[in-house]
């Protein structure tokens, strides 16, 4: 099953590349910028990662994107996630990136971007990887500040396919920023909201009503709502599902509690994603590993999981289909 799951070709949809900041990179970066880190030591790093919701989770996270400074870091942190996405057979990835927590510390969005952008080109160039960006903005920032985000992004828009919420979801609820996600629609953005993590399935009706979302960032308190999950299956609105984050959170006391599976089976459109894997214990394969050991799921299942990350994906339909092409040639393999 490991190596079923390791050689499945798949595609990475919620993925914030701030969360891929490992402990030793972590060091590196801060030494390279002459930053002195509060821990001493990688081990005291990950033991700190013990978190008890989103919120305990995002102080620390905030906290790590502080040694990222010039482009070359942005480069580097990008560069080490995907050739770990390629290792594990990850085909296409659509990266988040969070500018407002770098220019609110006087890192300038170009030098962000650029660092990224290049990691990505030279992973379609060397990797053979697909790659989409996506710019979340903080929904625990004012929409003042994410319209004004939105504006400095207007130069790069060629390079960004969408824009996404992400942060404190509790208190922050997607109506906040109709205006914000409106203009970004009239720019020819895609959008996408993470959604019922932490808050309720309100959330997840103002992100499809309001915002006009693409997809669902977790959506899995969607459960509890029987309206809200014919809606989702009627229309085949994905939900980027993000199991061992929502363990590690405790949106879920244990990940044989988890509820991908029965969503799965009710016919909803269900992907699974690392979210912040040098966080929350694992990259894609251990995500799908993590779940499949706990709510036994068959191989069929796992295929259908795959199938749908591409078919949730911005991909165009016939890219999308030439990858549900190569994953069925490894399923008859
Ligand atoms: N939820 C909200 N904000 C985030 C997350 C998440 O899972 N990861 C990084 N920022
Ligand atoms: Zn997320």
């Amino acid at each position: 099953m490991e190596k079923f799951i390791r050689g499945l070709p798949k595609a990475e949809l919620h993925l914030h590349i701030e969360g891929t900041l490992e402990p030793e990179l972590m060091f590196k970066l801060a030494e390279r910028n002459q930053i002195k880190l509060p821990f001493e030591s990688v081990a005291a790093v990950k033991k700190a990662y013990n978190f008890q919701n989103l919120q305990s989770f995002l102080d620390i996270y905030y906290q790590g994107t502080q040694v990222l400074q010039q482009e070359q870091d942005f480069y580097d942190l990008t560069w080490a996630y995907l050739q770990k996405a390629v290792s594990q057979n990850v085909r296409h990835v659509e990266v988040f990136f969070d500018p407002q927590s770098h220019t609110e510390r006087g890192i300038s969005f170009n030098t962000v971007h650029t660092g990224i952008y290049r990691a990505l080109q030279d992973a379609r160039s060397e990797l053979g990887l697909s790659s989409q960006l996506i710019l979340c903005f903080l929904r625990h920032l004012s929409a003042e500040q994410a319209m004004a985000t939105l504006v400095e992004a207007l130069p790069y828009k060629d390079t960004i396919v969408a824009v996404g919420l992400d942060s404190s979801e509790l208190g922050n609820p997607p109506s906040k920023f109709k205006v914000v996600f409106d203009r970004a629609r009239a720019e020819n953005f895609l959008t996408v909201a993470h959604a019922g993590e932490e808050g309720p399935p309100e959330y997840i009706w103002e992100a499809l009503k309001l915002l006009n979302v693409s997809r669902i960032d977790h959506g899995v308190r969607s459960i509890e709502d029987a309206d809200l999950l014919d809606y989702l299956i009627e229309r085949q609105i994905p939900l980027t599902i993000c199991p061992l984050s929502n363990v590690k959170l405790k949106v879920f006391d244990s990940m044989e509690q988890h509820n991908l599976k029965k969503l799965l089976n009710l016919g909803l459109c269900v992907t699974v994603n690392s979210d912040d894997p040098a966080y929350f214990g694992g990259y894609i394969a251990e995500n799908y590993q993590a779940a499949t050991d706990a709510l036994k799921l068959s191989q069929q299942e796992l295929y259908q999981l795959a199938k749908n990350s591409f078919r949730a994906s911005f991909l165009t339909p016939e890219a999308q289909d030439a990858s549900i092409a190569e994953l069925d040639s490894f399923m008859r393999r």
